[in-house]
Parts: structure tokens; sequence; C-alpha cells
């Protein structure tokens, strides 16, 4: 465990929002919802982020705060309590962050990549051309190197436990990254594409979601809310006592949803302005806003501040998923320093970028109908085992705990809505969690098996 500790309730929301809000809002929520063909999958997903999501982010926080453990030690101390083994179970979220901090550290490669166009283009003479996410895509090699700054970066932020600092420094950015991208949305919002855009969004046309929709949209609740990862119980074991569990997910889910969103109104603009048909892949956001900077007035200064903030708020995730690893492995191989965890782990991470950073060019050939290597990776992940894992984390503190912990933890006898709500998630995490996992993996595999996706 870390020597954080955070008695303040700011504090606390620092992690808990900081960790949720990702490089999930802008980058992939985008792409996610034009694969699904926007308005009724936009709808699913706000649904399931009620219902599926935010229950479940109560459960992991509720699970570190009872134990003040790490995810495995957590498991351990109420197996001890309960009778039950939850070990392999436990193990599974701290496997599942390091492959997703792998993948992750490529797509924050592509952000510095950014970095260092918008700073050239600023201060030397080179000019940012519409092909340079493409380049960047075909150039293995830069991925590589750029996914290795990244996670070194990350490393000495976890090994050196600077984290405290660097995170206050990022959540007083924020701010003015709330701006910029307040400001994007009214730009790009005063296109002329912004009636199409309202309707691809918000307009549900049922027909337009496949039998993996539902598949997708869970994935990506979890993806977004950090569910399934065990960062969540890491922080709910720095949470204060008297703090309210269900408000701190509510909040949670609350402001993570409306990036989201920000996201939505800032991409599709100017996606619809670039081409006529809605682009789904992953290069989606970098495709588009680069050059929408490019023709702005006063534009690259913008665009680099936009992603210097964007970076900054990839590297405080990748923070996340990095200390849950390394407070795991240190707690469970007790006289582990943190900095040989640190490597070993950062090591593991980095060997794993080369599979996506190599997609689009080693591997370009392997593919699967219109999907490269990088989405099937995506894909596997997001879509296939993380709902998995989250149903398994979720299977350990809803066995774990008894149902009167579970209710002295989560009501508040100050809050009315909490008394009447624990029944409510009860519901939720018992069987509507598992029915709707279970079932949106069989229609995604069904449609898988009959070339329905
Ligand atoms: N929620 C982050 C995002 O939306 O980008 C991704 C993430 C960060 C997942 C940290 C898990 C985690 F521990």
């Amino acid at each position: 465990m870390t020597s954080r500790n955070w008695h303040t309730r700011f504090g606390f929301y620092f992690l808990a929002v900081g960790s949720a809000f990702g490089l999930g809002n802008l980058w992939r929520f985008p792409y996610v919802v034009g694969e699904n063909g926007g308005g009724a999958f936009v709808l699913l997903y706000i649904f399931l982020a009620l219902t599926l999501g935010m229950p479940l982010l109560i459960g992991e926080l509720m699970l570190g705060r009872f134990t003040r453990q790490s995810v495995m030690m957590a498991a351990k101390k109420i197996s001890v309590n309960s009778g039950k083994k939850f070990k392999l179970l436990s193990a599974m979220p701290v496997v599942m962050s390091l492959v997703v901090l792998s993948y992750y550290s490529v797509i924050s490669g592509w952000v510095l990549h950014f970095i260092l166009q918008f700073s050239l283009s600023l201060f030397g003479s080179s000019q940012i051309g519409s092909g340079s996410m493409m380049s960047l895509l075909k150039n293995g090699g830069l991925q590589f190197g750029l996914a290795s700054v990244h996670l070194l970066i990350t490393l000495i932020v976890v090994v050196k436990g600077i984290q405290d600092g660097l995170e206050k420094w990022i959540g007083w950015m924020m701010p003015f990254f709330a701006f910029l991208v307040v400001i994007l949305i009214w730009r790009s919002t005063s296109l002329s594409t912004t009636t199409e855009v309202m309707r691809f969004l918000f307009y549900p046309d049922f027909s337009k979601l496949t039998l993996s929709s539902l598949n997708h949209a869970i994935g990506h609740v979890f993806f977004t809310l950090s569910v399934g990862f065990g960062t969540m119980v890491t922080f709910g074991s720095y949470i204060r006592d008297d703090q309210h569990l269900p408000t701190v997910g509510l909040r949670v889910a609350f402001f993570d949803t409306i990036v989201s969103f920000g996201g939505l109104f800032i991409v599709f603009p100017l996606v619809f302005k670039a081409s006529n048909q809605v682009i789904t892949d992953p290069a989606l956001m970098f495709d588009v806003l680069p050059q929408f900077f490019n023709e702005m007035n006063g534009g690259l200064l913008f665009g680099l501040a936009f992603f210097v903030c964007l970076y900054m708020a990839a590297l405080n995730a990748s923070i996340g998923l990095l200390e849950t690893i390394v407070s795991n492995i240190v707690d469970t191989f007790k006289g582990m320093s943190r900095s040989r965890a640190g490597w070993m782990s950062g090591l593991t991470a980095l060997f794993l970028t080369l599979l996506p950073a190599l997609s689009g060019s080693f591997f370009s050939e392997t593919r699967l109908g219109q999907k490269g290597l990088i989405e099937l990776i995506d894909s596997l992940l997001i879509n296939g085992f993380l709902p998995l894992v989250a149903l398994g984390l979720s299977f350990i503190f809803f066995k774990g705990l008894s149902l009167k912990e579970k209710e002295r933890l989560f009501i508040d006898k100050e809050k009315f809505v909490s008394y009447s709500m624990f029944p409510q998630w009860i519901f939720a995490v018992q069987w509507f969690a598992p029915v709707v996992i279970i079932l949106g993996w069989i229609l995604h595999l069904f449609g898988l098996l009959t070339g329905h996706v």
C-alpha cells in the first residue's frame, strides 16, 4: 500500500474522478458511439452507466473502505472472514490493469506525438499535415518509442512516490482543461453540421444497434468509470470514514459522463464536416482535431494547450493503473520494494506495447474483417475480458461482505435517499449485473458467429 492518505474530501475526489477521466472520454467514447450507430447507443450507455457502472463502482469503493487494502489483500482479508476463496478472481483485475496499461500507453504516445507536432509548428517551420495521424500509425518504431517515454514518465512518478504532488498539480490544471473543452464545444457546434450531429447523437434509431451493442456499451461503461481494474478498491481504501459511498459513486459517474458528452460534441461536428460518413476507427479523434486546430485562428497554441492537458489526464489515468499493480505486488510479496515491483511491471507493460504499437506496420496484415490489430486488442480487452473481470470483482464484495456490513457502509442515517436506494443497489449487484453482462456476452458471441456485429 502506498503512503498516500487522503484526509480531505477534495483530495479523494481528485483521485477517483481523475482516474475515471481520461482518454476513454474524449478518444474512445466518440468512436464507440460512431461504431454503434449514434443515438440509441448513447441512450443505452447512459442507462447502463447508472444501473450497472455506478452500482459496481460503489461496491469496489466499499471493498476498499471496508478492508483498507488493495484488491488482492482485500479479497484475502474477507476470505478469512467469510470462509470463501477469492484468490484467482482478485488477481484478474491486476492482470487487466497491466495489459490495459500497455495499450493505453500507445494511445498516450499518440497524444505525445501531437504535442511535439504542435510545438514544432508553433516554434519551428513545419506544418501539421492532414496525413499526420496516418503516417504515425504506419510508423511502429515511433509509436513504440513514444509509448516507452510515456511508460517511463509514469514509472518514475509511481516509483519515486511523487504522485501526490503531481496529482494535485494535475487537479489544478483540470479547470483550465474544462475551459478549453467548453471553448472547443462552442467552436465545434457553431459549424454548419450541428443539426445533423444532434440528429445522429440524440435521435435514437434502434435499428442501428447490433448484436454487439449491449456488450460494447457495458465494456465502455466499465472502462470509462475505471471499474474492474481494482483501482477503485485502492482508492476506496483511502476514503475517510465519514464519506458517503453512494454519493461518491454518483458524483464520479456524473462528472465522467458530462465530460464524455463534451467529447461527442467536439468530435462529431468535425467528423461530419470532414466526411459525409461516420468514421469509426480508433484514430477518429486524432484524425479530425489537429486539422481543425490547424484551420482555427490561434489554433496552434490552442491545440498545444489542449493536447498537453489531454496528456496530463492520460498520465493521471496511467498512474492509477500502475499504482494498482505496484501496490498489489508489494502487498502480496512482502519484502519486495516498490521500485523493484514498479520496474518489473513497467518492463512487462513495455514488452506488451509491442503488439498495439506495431499494429499499423509489422502486423498490418493481421486483420479480422475491417478491424486491425489495435482494434482487435481493444475489443478483446474492453468488450471481451473487462465485463467478466468486473463481474468477478463484484462477486467478491457481494459474497465477502455480509448484508449487515453492506448496509452499514451504504446507508447514511442523515440521507433518506440512501435508505430507499439500498434494496435497488443490492438488486443491481446481485441480479442485474450478472444477467446483463452475460446476456451482452452471449449476444456478442452469437453476432460474431453469424456475422451480425
Ligand atoms: N477511466 C480511464 C479512461 O476513461 O480513460 C481509463 C482507466 C484509468 C481505467 C485507470 C482504469 C484505471 F485504473
